[in-house]
């Protein structure tokens, strides 16, 4: 038996993972470890929370001793992190958690890996550490590191930590950094998920500056099945950029969705004049690219989900699961949602 520790595994990503390595490897047990902050659902892990190969324990990745008892008590193999403060808006509003949890967070659980000699530990990290590109190029590995809003800073940080784990202790590592993952349970504070529910609700959506910010999209299965690769495979101590080739600018994928809807839905009026251009994000990147041919080429990974079809069948996820949707919409996230776009 292999058992891998997945923290933030009642989150977006996290949740997708354990479902993927349950269903890919039936001989590995997997321990989720989530504090359960606003973005962690234990919604997301409904359908196999039964199985036999899954425990949860609920805590807080900066818990020294949680995370060393956990470690020690359930021969741990690997760690892959996933726990983090994930969305750049909240960052910009309240940054001080990003730095306790994303930085001081992977610190403990690298210290635990240490300590108890653990195979490899993977960090999860993000395309958004090396910064913004113009027109041109794309974010290779070897891409300095140069991050603009608090969130990609806590995970630069993080990145660093790791590499220096591995250079000055020789804990066996790999980072991950991958483009921006869509599909089912992601948080509706994200731009997919939050366009399909204002939209499906008649609210008007908000896009930031003209539009024209480009993201390079990736299905989360397809992120799931890199990670898997990095973990079995990942040359110790290297980073493995994951990405999808598949440029959008933020409008395309919001008439894109709009689109989508207004066939789906004819019976409500879902069209362009829901978008509402509202005032540009602060520090707000203008291009993510990603090159991901060192994943393919040492590891063999691609991705397999094309965007049209990955996203018709993200909107049928959304639409098939509104009760999943309408629960997240408590007083919590209405006053997010008021502090971030005011009376919109
Ligand atoms: P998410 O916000 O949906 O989930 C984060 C999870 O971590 C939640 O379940 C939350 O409860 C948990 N968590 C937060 N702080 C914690 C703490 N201190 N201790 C224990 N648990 C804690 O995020 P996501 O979109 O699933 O992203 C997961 C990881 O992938 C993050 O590290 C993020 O930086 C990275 N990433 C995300 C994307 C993306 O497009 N969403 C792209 C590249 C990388
Ligand atoms: P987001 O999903 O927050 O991911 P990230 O900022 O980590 O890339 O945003 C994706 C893009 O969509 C980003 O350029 C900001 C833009 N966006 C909007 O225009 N309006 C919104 O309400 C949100 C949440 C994002």
């Amino acid at each position: 038996m292999v058992t891998v520790l997945v923290t933030g595994g009642a989150g977006f990503i996290g949740s997708n993972f354990i479902r993927f390595m349950l269903d890919s490897h039936k001989t590995y047990s997997i321990i989720n470890l989530d504090q359960l902050t606003y973005a962690g659902n234990l919604e997301n892990l409904r359908d196999i929370e039964t199985n036999a190969n899954y425990s949860f324990f609920r805590g807080n990745i900066c818990d020294r001793s949680l995370v060393e008892r956990i470690v020690s008590e359930n021969n741990i193999d690997y760690i892959v992190n996933f726990a983090a403060e994930s969305h750049v808006d909240r960052s910009i509003k309240d940054p001080e958690i990003f730095i306790k949890s994303n930085v001081l967070g992977t610190q403990v659980l690298l210290d635990a890996a240490q300590k108890y000699n653990l195979n490899k530990f993977v960090q999860i990290s993000t395309d958004e550490v090396y910064g913004s590109l113009g027109s041109t190029g794309y974010f290779t590995e070897n891409t300095p590191l140069s991050p603009n809003s608090p969130y990609s800073a806590s995970k630069a940080s993080a990145d660093l930590l790791v590499r220096a784990y591995y250079k000055t202790f020789g804990l066996n590592v790999n980072i991950t950094r991958c483009s921006n993952n869509y599909g089912p349970y992601q948080f509706p504070e994200k731009l997919i998920p939050l366009m399909i529910y204002n939209a499906i609700n008649g609210k008007k959506i908000p896009v930031y500056g003209d539009g024209l910010n480009i993201r390079d999209w990736l299905h989360v299965n397809d992120h799931c099945s890199a990670i898997d690769s990095v973990l079995q495979n990942g040359k110790i101590g290297e980073v493995y950029n994951i990405g999808g080739n598949n440029e959008k600018t933020n409008i395309d994928i919001v008439k894109t969705i709009i689109k989508i809807l207004s066939e789906k839905l004819p019976e409500r009026d879902i069209s362009e004049s829901l978008i509402s251009f509202i005032e540009d994000r602060k520090g707000h990147d203008r291009r993510y690219a990603i090159d991901a041919t060192k994943i393919d080429q040492e590891l063999g990974w691609k991705p397999q989900i094309v965007f049209e079809d990955g996203i018709r069948m993200t909107v049928d996820w959304y639409l098939n699961n509104k009760h999943w949707l309408n629960s997240i919409i408590n007083e919590d996230y209405r006053n997010y949602y008021q502090k971030v776009y005011g009376g919109l």
